[in-house]
């Protein structure tokens, strides 16, 4: 099998999808987005749409549980592969309202498989997420590691792998490309796309970001009596721009052969919550003010990738320090103070 040239994406507005739809344009695909705009908004296809100097093919706003509105899309456009963005994904949020994210993430994979299957499209990447390892202590999580989901949102992804993982065993004609992201951060260097999500930042990168801009007056840092180093949680940061370029490589790979293959993506160093507040600092010419609260729940201490698999299987390998990422995320920050919904509609392109 031929390697994808239409791809739809899903969750294309968000943040992730986003920078992807801009690697994935410049890189000739046909690209159709599906998105509800839940934490997102329809300009930021504009952006990528200008980054790019190219149109993506088609743009539809649905909700990916609605089987009927996403069966339509099918029938339209000749699909060759999805990359399936589309998700709740905070975990604080989740531990509120566990339902809604079983919903949305378990039951928007399962309409999505099931529309894919209708109209034979068995090649999908999918997104998850290193909270599926939940408690797993210090040292570099491989793949091998068992899954222990802390929370609503981690225990939704880990169901849709397991499923993915079932149809892939019974029904040969799926090839399935799981990545699990540890914590992708920063912006497109244009400083046209970034990370703003439509509620309060549960990521600490926009967050800091919106601190240093003077939204909020002081980062929460969640805890600093973890044991770690400093006390604050650890995390393995991943440059935006590198994880959607891993997406990229993944779409070559679909053509390798049938099965689900699971790899982290992550650059396999922790850094703390006070380490990024003061990589933050310095990529902005100020102290960032914090303060410490209590634990999140749902929260663990440490989560690093042993990302060496997917090295070994694609040559991929993130090129983007924490620098670059905070850098990238305060020019964002710093041409968007209040996010997309602050800047003027300026269309570049006629369509
Ligand atoms: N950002 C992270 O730190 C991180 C880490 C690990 C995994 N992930 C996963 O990566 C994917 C993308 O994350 P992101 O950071 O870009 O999130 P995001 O919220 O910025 O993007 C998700 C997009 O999906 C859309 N969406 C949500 N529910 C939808 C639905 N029912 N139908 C159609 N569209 C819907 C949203 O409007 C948004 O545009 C998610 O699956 C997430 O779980 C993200």
């Amino acid at each position: 099998m031929s390697a994808p040239s239409t791809v739809l994406v899903t969750g294309g507005a968000g943040f992730i999808g986003s920078h992807a739809c801009v690697e994935l344009l410049d890189h000739g695909y046909e690209l159709i987005v599906v998105d509800n705009y839940s934490n997102s908004t329809p300009q930021v296809l504009t952006r990528v749409e200008r980054i790019a100097g190219r149109f993506v093919g088609a743009i539809y706003e649905l909700d990916i549980r609605d089987r009927h509105a996403l069966s339509a899309v099918f029938d339209r456009h000749s699909v060759d592969a999805v990359v399936h963005f589309a998700a709740r994904k905070a975990v604080g949020e989740s531990t509120r309202m566990p339902v809604e994210y079983y919903d949305t993430n378990v039951g928007g994979t399962t309409a999505l498989l099931r529309v894919m299957h209708e109209h034979g499209v068995h090649q999908l990447v999918f997104s998850s997420s290193c909270s599926i390892y939940g408690d797993a202590g210090s040292g570099l999580l491989d793949e091998a590691t068992p899954a222990r989901p802390t929370n609503p949102y981690a225990a939704s992804k880990w169901t849709c792998e397991q499923i993915l993982a079932d149809v892939c065993r019974r029904c040969p004609e799926y090839t399935v490309l799981c990545l699990r992201y540890f914590n992708p951060a920063g912006a497109h260097p244009s400083g046209l796309l970034g990370e703003d999500p439509c509620r309060t930042p549960e990521n600490l990168m926009p967050y800091v970001a919106q601190v240093a801009i003077g939204r909020r007056e002081r980062v929460r840092v969640f805890g600093a009596d973890y044991p770690t180093p400093d006390g604050t949680a650890i995390r393995d940061y991943l440059h935006v721009v590198d994880t959607v370029e891993a997406h990229r490589v993944a779409l070559d790979h679909l053509a390798d052969g049938p099965g689900m293959y699971v790899y982290n993506l992550g650059v396999g160093m922790g850094s703390s919550v006070l380490d990024v507040v003061a990589t933050f600092s310095e990529a902005c010419g100020r102290p960032i003010p914090y303060e410490v609260t209590a634990r999140r729940p749902g929260d663990v201490a440490e989560l690093v990738a042993d990302a060496t698999a997917v090295t070994r299987a694609w040559g991929w390998r993130p090129s983007r320090d924490l620098a670059d990422m905070c850098r990238d995320a305060w020019r964002f920050q710093q041409l968007n103070p209040y996010g997309y919904a602050g800047s003027a509609r300026r269309p570049n392109l006629k369509r």
